[in-house]
């Protein structure tokens, strides 16, 4: 079976005026469909920059990777831009809401990307409605996420995540704000997508509790991924 992320020798190095910063440094990584994989690794390791590059946000330097088969770099920016809104959910480690939205329409966001969203808003509105019951947030719907804390934030972030029912998640600190009760039940919604639908996760953390709860923990050092 073909893997849904295959990552392979990926380079990454940041120049600046007077230094260079070799942060990743031929890692690889590959994810089967079904399959949750924690992603662990010191403050400063490369796991965001590595997160990027996997879900289309980054150019890495050199190497290559394949989502659903398909080389990202290789294509057009069109092409990435269709595949982020399509095959891809990220949670990001801020979480990058919309102060101007109010919650509910932060969740819709992806699916607003989408082509004849026009024709489509009431499911989509329902939907949204529905994930952020899922995560515990129906009765904050119409609030800004300035008024949420930091951890009903990132809730609402990994319910936008969810909005289109991505094939791949992708997500950084997914529980780092959370109190255990709240990370398990985050979790418990992320593993429903790999173990019950099929789909890849993959998890930065520095929580040794949910690594071990993936079914794999690789770790990110010196550049390289050590499975
Ligand atoms: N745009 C940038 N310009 C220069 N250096 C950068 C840039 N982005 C990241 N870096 C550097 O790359 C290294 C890896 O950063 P990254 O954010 O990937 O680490 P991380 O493993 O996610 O750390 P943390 O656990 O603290 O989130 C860091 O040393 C960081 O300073
Ligand atoms: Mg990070």
């Amino acid at each position: 079976m073909q893997p849904l992320i295959e990552a392979t020798g990926i380079s990454k190095r940041y120049v600046m005026s007077t230094k260079t910063v070799e942060v990743l440094s031929g890692a690889s990584l590959t994810v089967a469909e079904g399959e949750a994989v924690a992603v662990i690794g010191k403050s400063g390791a490369g796991k965001s920059t590595l997160l990027h590059i996997l879900g289309t946000l980054d150019h890495p330097d050199t190497g290559s990777v394949r989502i659903c088969g398909k080389d990202v770099y290789a294509g057009t920016n069109r092409e990435r831009e269709h595949m982020r809104s399509r095959d891809l959910g990220f949670v990001f480690q801020s979480y990058h809401l919309l102060p101007e939205l109010d919650v509910i329409e932060n969740v819709m966001l992806p699916a607003m990307a989408q082509r004849g969203f026009l024709t489509r808003v009431a499911p989509c509105r329902f939907r949204a409605a529905e994930l952020l019951d899922a995560v515990g947030l129906a009765d904050r719907a119409s609030h800004t996420p300035m008024e949420l804390s930091g951890g009903e934030q990132q809730r609402v972030a990994l319910a936008r995540a969810l909005m289109n029912d991505p094939q791949i998640l992708l997500a950084d600190e997914p529980t780092g704000n959370l109190d255990s009760s709240t990370g398990s039940l985050v979790l418990e919604h992320l593993f429903h997508l790999s173990r019950d639908r099929g789909h890849a996760l993959v998890i930065v953390t520095h929580n040794e509790q949910v690594a071990a709860s993936c079914d794999r923990a690789v770790r990110l050092i010196e550049g390289r991924i050590e499975g």
